[in-house]
């Protein structure tokens, strides 16, 4: 059952104040064994919560390394190859169990794993990953340490990631406790998107389309959204989001002097375009 936890007031620069309904995330790791209803709920919701996904002690392994290699101040994260190649941090982010449910979802309304043959020739297969022949996932990874006062703003990810698989998705995993404190993932469900905020997105998407590049930053501006109903949770080591590329979300403020640190993931069929952009 949806549990209301925030009703969260916003001042914007107008100084109008606005207001949003924050409800607890479903939880979906019953319908692991049940990947049709997994995969149903992630088309039909945009998103997945699974709670204890990855193994605690991994992603404590992982943090640790993290804050290691930065002395204690993690900072530009998103370039430091180094560290989300780093061995211990990198069986986080490419963790097998992702390839395994990866394999599964990718299996339902997605090229056939006989379709191996691109333009006539072989697709070379990661080789460590063979096991999941159908699965690739991005070798960048956007791995940020995110300080007080900040947060990403709504947005989509195919505003960012629109030129290749529409199977895209992104398992956001957070690097250590992330609560609505320090900038828990935040997700407008798709059942809660109404008819204006469609339009509002279309016209997002027209206009970078004819802008003919990313330089906006495409986030959208919430003043026109007050009501919609967020989802959101205190997120624990181990827990992951799953996203579609069209749906909603956004990263709560870090109000905690501690810098959050999470990591966006990208997996999608092997046999799908690559670059999306
Ligand atoms: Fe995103």
């Amino acid at each position: 059952m949806l549990k209301h936890w925030l009703h969260e007031t916003k001042l914007t620069q107008s100084h109008k104040l606005l207001s949003f309904n924050f409800v607890d995330m479903e939880d979906s790791s019953h319908l692991l064994n049940d990947i049709i209803s997994l995969h149903n709920k992630l088309h039909s919701e945009g998103y997945l919560l699974l709670e204890n996904f990855l193994p605690k002690k991994k992603v404590l392994k992982a943090r640790k390394t993290i804050l290691k290699l930065t002395n204690n101040n993690p900072q530009d994260l998103l370039n430091r190859q180094d560290i989300y190649n780093h061995y211990s941090v990198l069986e986080v982010l490419e963790s097998k169990k992702i390839f395994k449910l990866c394999q599964k979802l990718f299996t339902i309304n997605c090229v056939p794993r006989t379709e191996i043959y691109n333009e006539g020739k072989k697709t070379e297969l990661p080789v460590k990953y063979s096991r999941y022949p159908n699965v690739f996932t991005f070798p960048y990874k956007w791995l940020r340490a995110v300080e007080q006062g900040k947060y990403t703003g709504l947005h989509l990810d195919r505003y960012y990631l629109n030129k290749g698989s529409d199977n895209i998705v992104t398992f956001w995993i957070p690097l250590g406790n992330v609560s609505k404190e320090n900038g828990a993932m935040s997700v407008i469900p798709n059942k809660f998107i109404t008819n204006a905020i469609k339009i509002r997105i279309k016209n997002l998407l027209e206009k970078k389309l004819e802008d003919g590049n990313g330089e906006s930053d495409g986030w959208l501006d919430e003043s026109e959204l007050e009501g919609v109903t967020f989802v959101s949770h205190d997120f624990k080591m181990g827990d992951v989001v799953v996203l579609t590329l069209d749906v909603l979300h956004k990263t709560l403020s870090n109000n905690l002097k501690e810098k959050r640190i999470s990591c966006d993931t990208r997996w999608q069929p092997i046999n799908d375009k690559y670059p999306p952009w």
